[in-house]
């Protein structure tokens, strides 16, 4: 194997069922919150490969999931599992650019691309009336974190705990309706097939996909060290 860091990023990435933690009870949490209607408009925004669509879908039977995502290639793997289904489009493209409206928005680990105030203001008009927004977003649930703890988000600049995250989604117009953490059956649904693909592609490793599963390992254990100090909060939230 001869990858570029890039090309070895997405050689660990690929195939992947999710590409950030998160679990089916997640979902379906913020679906019975919400009072999701069987017949519901949704946006999977930067939906990965689909690992939540199936989740999306039971919630709202009758419904309809548009899915987005930047990287063609996991919705072209999204499409091999759901591209039958006429509940569901698949979309490569901004998390911002489908125009709706959409009862329900879902962004499982990708809001802190934009930020929360950005995304939630760009999601704003197209969200039907009485919609809802659910996000995960990096969260520190203590006030003294660990270095390890803050280096598992590497310096992410906006990263705070519960009350600031309330903060900026009352900033955008919002009203936190309900809060939960993603727990670790859902991190380690994104963990152990990812661990599984290291295992496989060890064997014959170039320098480049070397160190890229080097650093995937260390994110695993750094998390796993630290879990009670940092990780997702998901919040559901609607316009105030
Ligand atoms: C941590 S992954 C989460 C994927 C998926 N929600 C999941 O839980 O499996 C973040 C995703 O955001 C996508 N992404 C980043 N910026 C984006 C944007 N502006 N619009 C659409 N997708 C974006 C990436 O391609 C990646 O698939």
């Amino acid at each position: 194997m001869t990858d570029r860091p890039e090309d070895a990023f997405f050689t660990l990435h690929a195939d992947l069922p999710r590409e950030g933690p998160g679990e089916t009870a997640d979902v379906a949490w913020a679906a019975e919150l919400a009072g999701l209607k069987p017949d519901a408009r949704i946006l999977d925004a930067a939906s990965g490969p689909g690992g939540d669509i199936g989740a999306l879908l039971r919630a709202a039977p009758s419904g309809h999931v548009t899915a987005i995502d930047l990287h063609a290639p996991f919705i072209i793997a999204a499409q091999a599992r759901w591209g039958v289904d006429a509940r569901v489009t698949l979309l490569t493209g901004d998390m911002t650019a489908p125009e709706g409206p959409f009862d329900f928005i879902w962004c499982a680990g990708a809001v802190y691309f934009l930020g929360v105030e950005a995304a939630l203001r760009a999601w704003t008009p197209r969200l039907a009336p009485g919609g809802v927004i659910a996000f995960s977003e990096p969260c520190l649930f203590t006030d003294t974190p660990s270095e390890g703890a803050l280096a598992f988000w590497e310096g992410y600049p906006r990263l705070t705990d519960a009350a600031g995250i309330a903060a900026q989604v009352a900033a955008a117009g919002f009203t936190t309706l309900a809060t939960r953490r993603i727990g670790d059956i859902g991190w380690e649904s994104y963990f152990r097939p990812m661990e599984a693909r290291i295992a496989r592609l060890r064997p014959g490793a170039d320098a480049a996909l070397s160190a890229v599963l080097d650093q995937a390992e260390a994110e695993i254990a750094l998390w796993r060290a630290h879990r009670a100090e940092t990780g997702y909060l998901l919040s559901l939230v609607s316009p105030a």
